[in-house]
């Protein structure tokens, strides 16, 4: 992996995104923590003009600029244009997620007879890794280009015992950016004790353009036939069941809207999608497919993972600010978030997510955008 100077040149290019020239990385201060630590913004761009901008904090996708189906561009991701925002009041923009991604009840698992309680950040659970997940923290950066593609080594060791999690996890996630505008994540990690790992990031995506209203009109295809049903507090009861039939099946493109207010008692719970679909199939594939009929815009989420949580940005309230300064009303932008289940410490039926010393967690997840025409 060849690391290269960094272009400094492209912070001061124009906007206009004119397809061509050298894929690029550069580097800008983009704000500091009230502990004196200095955040940086780094902007990848491919030859093909697609720019993604990523914050040493939380190792967020600031934003992510594709094109539609006549070329013209637009951030699809929401965000903030400023730190404080992302410290202050973020719902898990674009972040790195962990060490725990999703939910563990009542913040308590058990490993090898000993029985570990976590943060309850979430009314009775945990969620997200806790009060200062992988999202809040600083992670160390190097740039780097290798053929077409440009990317950031992103590094961050979370000492045993942070969070109250057991071990010493040294991980690793790559951001690339590939000539054909996908967006590779690598996450590795490494543990010093048994412990519980579950990464995944967090973008809340519209193709249309972030601010630029509702995600209800973006068909989606969810390639599951099963799902892990939920109770009240969104904690899986433990049963893997059925999609067909339900209003929450996607196995069929389907507007995200179309059913959005069946009567239903998963989508009751939920305020809408908020569930950890099961993935069929194995290994690197497709696991959803989303096109917003009016931009052309396509997402393709690829994954090795078992699980995808679909959330249909229930919890949105009209109340956040995003980058260009409109509002983020509920439901105006969705998350689809490569995982294994939600709580799996706690069901010995779900895929395992226990670390081990010697072992190296590793996943893979990929966006990959195109255009319909
Ligand atoms: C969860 C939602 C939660 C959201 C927080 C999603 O991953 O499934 O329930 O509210 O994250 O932003």
């Amino acid at each position: 992996m060849a690391v290269v100077a960094l272009a400094l040149s492209l912070a001061a290019a124009p906007r206009a995104q004119a397809a061509g020239g050298e894929p690029s990385i550069a580097k800008k201060h983009f704000g500091t923590l009230s502990n004196g630590k200095k955040i940086d913004i780094y902007t990848l761009r491919n030859a093909r003009g697609m720019r993604v901008r990523v914050l040493t904090y939380g190792g967020i996708l600031q934003s992510i600029e594709v094109p539609d189906s006549g070329g013209r561009f637009a951030n699809v991701t929401l965000g903030f244009d400023n730190l404080s925002d992302y410290v202050k009041k973020s719902p898990y923009f674009g972040c790195i997620t962990g060490r725990y991604a999703n939910r563990i009840a009542k913040g308590r698992f058990t490993l090898d007879g000993r029985t570990y309680q976590l943060a309850t950040n979430d009314g009775p659970n945990h969620l997200h890794g806790g009060n200062k997940g992988f999202d809040k923290r600083v992670w160390k950066a190097q740039p780097f280009r290798r053929g077409d593609s440009v990317g950031l080594v992103l590094t961050y060791t979370s000492p045993n015992g942070e969070e109250h999690y057991p071990g010493t996890l040294r991980t690793t996630v790559v951001y690339t950016l590939t000539g054909d505008n996908k967006i590779r994540m690598d996450y590795r990690a490494t543990t010093s004790r048994p412990t519980v790992v579950n990464l995944t990031n967090h973008a809340y995506f519209n193709l249309r353009g972030e601010g630029n209203g509702r995600i209800l009109g973006h068909e989606l295809q969810i390639n599951a036939s099963r799902y892990t049903p939920v109770d009240k507090t969104l904690i899986p009861t433990g049963k893997i069941a059925r999609l067909g039939g339900t209003p929450l099946d996607f196995r069929e493109p389907t507007a995200v809207g179309e059913r959005i207010n069946s009567r239903n008692q998963q989508i009751a719970r939920g305020g809408g999608y908020d569930h950890n679909y099961v993935l069929d199939g194995r290994g690197l594939r497709t696991a959803a497919t989303v096109v917003e009929p009016d931009s052309g815009r396509v997402l393709e989420v690829i994954t090795d993972q078992p699980g995808l949580q679909f959330y249909s940005g229930n919890f949105l309230d009209g109340t956040l600010r995003g980058t260009s300064g409109h509002l983020y009303p509920k439901r105006s932008g969705f998350a689809l978030e490569s995982q294994h289940f939600p709580d799996s410490p706690n069901h010995a039926n779900f895929p395992s997510t226990v670390l081990r010393p010697g072992d190296v967690y590793r996943t893979t997840t990929i966006y990959a955008f195109s255009t319909t025409a």
